[in-house]
């Protein structure tokens, strides 16, 4: 999604803000702007496409050299993505820029009234309602602060903003509302960034502000205030990611890296809360809420596409091993829908970056009816983090592939702990727990193994790129793989692909099989093989194309499918993390075979902080 970068200090900012801005490329974006502040005056360069493509007319309209400017990279919400309605936005006098992350829900309104008041719009964006309205009430002899904190009080919707002024050019006015926005801390210099990508070259130092805060920030200082002037205090905290984790360390994409990066992911997502000794596991974020957490009448899981997913295995692994009743909800529905939801229910919301904008709303909707709000979160000091009233980080690290990959396996990874957790705590005896942790200890090895089979998948995927539809078939907690597995190939590869409850098939989509279509079978040897296997009876006598995803010793599978992949046994509920690795790379080298961008696909934004 949107992408935001500003520097004031003592240094050129613009090499800064283009090395900023191709950061947060992997975020999705379709257009890009700069601007910065020289003799009194703004300037601008704004342009259609990748941020490649704004440096080369950066090439040929130079702009001034300047210690104060900012960039954007903008996802379209209104408006197509061209040249002018790429950001940053400017006023009727070009004496004010803004960049803005968000949608502003009352712009029509705003709109009209500025017009009547004789201001000329440009663009079809929602944002430029923003630079009018702060030059209207700069009109007034308000300063810049105070014409962004007055603005904002007629604003409805959400906003990660930025504005600068050649009236006041030696500093920025920042504010956010329902969109991440953090400073960076320097030595005679400041950033702001919508995301911590951009600048971690530069600083880590940072301060994340708050919903509803408003900040001056120039080269040496920062003041930050409520929109109605409560001056709040900010503590700076430390990113505790370094840029070797934001670079592709000789793969080719970031998802090849961060699929290969999972032994070491999920390893990370048990240190130091893992006991396999003991059979337990501590964590940390949720000691204070234990107590809700096991007398919970039931919990509720939230989260948008993988992250979704995430949850649906928690459900399995909640219910089966922990026995608390268990649901799962798409936060854009729930959201909406009135839910009933009282103190007894525990809410667990998983995000990848914790700033998913249907997610985070659903935290509030949670937590205004009272329930207990945890986190389940990869990105340190998020939005969904810091809302919470607990939780646990993944720790992941930065992931920078659109798809989601090495999130998913610590989200499903931290599910499983919480599930060991709980389960302790209402009575699973040493020895089971026993059993459960060296389970869980040994799947970063199995995942290596998994790993190993990447050459047999990579010809696989020659085999089939030619093909324009795939079914993925799984039952119980292999289900939420299998819709795993076809969202991954949607989003890179643009292969329509559908996922479904194995035993569902009969009930419609069996009417797809014939010989082109190739079905991907989750077929584990746990409680339900033989089911499953039935399953793939049925579309073997369709002549359907069968790839299964099958244990090292099924020697029955073989005899079915087409082609087979193996994984390493596990106990049952922990094979998603392991099932889920094939079809991560199955989708990789698909997109390669296709020749798509893989790390950027079409449409798609990493972090979805709009409605
Ligand atoms: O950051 P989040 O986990 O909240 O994001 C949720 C979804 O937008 C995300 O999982 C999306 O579906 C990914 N592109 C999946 O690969």
């Amino acid at each position: 999604m949107c992408g935001i970068v500003g520097y004031v200090g003592k240094r050129e900012c613009l090499p800064i803000i283009l090395e900023g801005l191709k950061r947060l490329e992997y975020r999705g974006y379709d257009s890009a702007g700069v601007a910065v502040a020289q003799s009194g005056k703004l300037f601008f360069q704004k342009k259609a496409g990748k941020v490649s493509e704004l440096e080369a007319a950066l090439v040929l309209n130079r702009l001034p050299a300047s210690t104060i400017g900012m960039g954007h990279s903008r996802w379209a919400t209104h408006g197509e993505p061209n040249d002018t309605n790429a950001h940053p936005h400017s006023d009727c006098s070009g004496t004010i820029a803004v960049i803005h992350n968000g949608i502003i829900e009352n712009f029509q309104t705003l709109k009209t009234k500025l017009q009547k008041d004789g201001h000329v719009f440009k663009s079809a964006t929602d944002t430029e309602v923003l630079s009018h309205l702060i030059e209207e009430i700069m009109k007034n002899g308000n300063d810049l602060f105070t014409a962004v904190r007055l603005a904002l009080k007629e604003v409805q919707g959400a906003y990660g903003l930025v504005v600068m002024s050649s009236k006041e050019p030696e500093k920025f006015v920042v504010a956010k509302l329902g969109s991440p926005l953090i400073l960076g801390i320097g030595d005679g210099e400041n950033m702001v960034a919508s995301d911590a990508a951009a600048i971690i070259a530069h600083t880590r130092q940072v301060v994340y502000l708050n919903d509803g805060e408003v900040a001056e920030v120039s080269a040496d200082a920062f003041k930050t205030t409520t929109l109605d002037q409560v001056e709040v205090t900010k503590e700076i905290k430390k990113i505790d990611f370094d840029l070797s984790q934001i670079e592709r360390a000789g793969f080719d994409h970031f998802m090849l890296k961060e699929i290969h990066e999972q032994p070491e992911t999920i390893r990370n997502a048990m240190r130091g809360r893992l006991q396999v000794e003991q059979g337990g596991v501590r964590l940390g974020g949720l000691e204070h809420v234990q107590a809700k957490l096991v007398n919970a009448r039931r919990i509720i899981i939230i989260g948008c596409g993988t992250s979704w997913h995430a949850g649906l295995v928690g459900e399995y692994m909640l219910e089966q091993i922990a026995k608390i009743p268990t649901e799962v909800e798409y936060a854009s529905e729930f959201r909406y829908r009135n839910p009933v939801v009282t103190s007894e229910d525990v809410v667990l919301l998983m995000s990848q970056s914790g700033e998913t904008a249907d997610t985070l709303a659903a935290l509030k909707e949670a937590k205004a009816k009272g329930a207990t709000v945890l986190g389940v979160v990869n990105v340190v000091g998020s939005t969904i983090a810091r809302e919470s009233m607990g939780g646990v980080y993944v720790h992941a690290g930065p992931e920078i592939g659109v798809a989601s990959t090495k999130a998913f396996t610590s989200q499903l990874t931290v599910l499983a702990l919480i599930t060991l957790m709980i389960a302790r705590a209402k009575g699973m005896s040493e020895t089971d727990g026993k059993i459960l942790a060296k389970e869980l200890d040994a799947l970063p090895d199995k995942v290596r193994k998994v790993l190993g089979n990447a050459d047999q998948i990579q010809r696989l995927a020659d085999e089939f790129k030619g093909s324009n539809n795939f079914l993925y078939l799984g039952r119980g907690a292999n289900f939420p793989v299998a819709l795993e597995g076809a969202l991954k190939l949607k989003e890179i590869s643009y292969i329509h692909a559908e996922g479904y409850p194995a035993a569902e098939m009969k009930h419609g989509p069996i009417a797809l099989i014939d010989k082109n279509m190739p079905v991907v079978f989750v077929v584990p040897k746990d409680a339900i093989y033989e089911k499953v296997l039935s399953n793939v009876q049925e579309v073997r006598a369709r002549k359907g194309r069968i790839i299964a995803i099958a244990n090292e010793d099924d020697h029955e599978i073989e005899k079915l499918a087409e082609f087979v992949i193996r994984v390493p046994r596990t106990y049952g509920f922990f094979g998603p993390i392991l099932n889920v690795v094939p079809l991560q790379l199955l989708s990789y080298y698909m997109a390669i075979a296709r020749g798509t961008n893989v790390d950027q696909p079409r449409n798609l934004a990493k972090s979805v902080t709009v409605e």
